[in-house]
């Protein structure tokens, strides 16, 4: 079992995409091991995102990211990383295959609905930032 991090971004939580998204987490097998509905503050976002602040997009990606509340979640199955990614599409939704969350909900290439985490070090960073070892059952 592996575990992985995800955010149902703002542009989908307020446009009411949440319980559909997480239908189709839970139907392709994950479990939600921890969930939490926050409004990111600004510090938040920089660092969550801190890995591209010299991106152009940095600035805008920020603003987007506090604008309304986001649906922070703590996934687990069988390679777990890797069949989020399959579920969520590519970045672009121009270029996300039919029946991902990105194609189907996604507006843009910064406002594409949804974040998981790219590799296993990864996700292991971006869980510890928003929940605590209790929430992950990891005591
Ligand atoms: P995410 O998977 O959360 O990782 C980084 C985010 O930056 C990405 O989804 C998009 O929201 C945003 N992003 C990536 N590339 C671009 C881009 N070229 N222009 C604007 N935003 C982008």
């Amino acid at each position: 079992m592996q575990k992985t991090f995800s955010i149902i971004k703002p542009d989908a939580v307020a446009t009411g995409k949440t319980g559909k998204i997480l239908s189709l987490i839970e139907e392709k097998g994950f479990r939600i091991v921890a969930m939490r509905m926050a409004k990111l503050s600004q510090s938040q976002a920089e660092g969550f995102y801190a890995v591209h602040a010299e991106r152009p997009f940095y600035r805008s990606l920020v603003t987007f990211m506090t604008e309304g509340p986001v649906v922070l979640l703590a996934l687990e199955r069988e390679d777990a990383v890797l069949k989020l990614r399959e579920v969520m599409g590519a970045t672009n939704p121009a270029n996300a295959a039919e029946g991902t969350v990105r194609k189907l909900y996604a507006e843009s290439i910064e406002r594409n609905a949804m974040h998981g985490s790219d590799a296993p070090e990864t996700a292991a960073v971006e869980l510890a930032y928003f929940f605590n070892s209790i929430e992950l059952n990891q005591l």
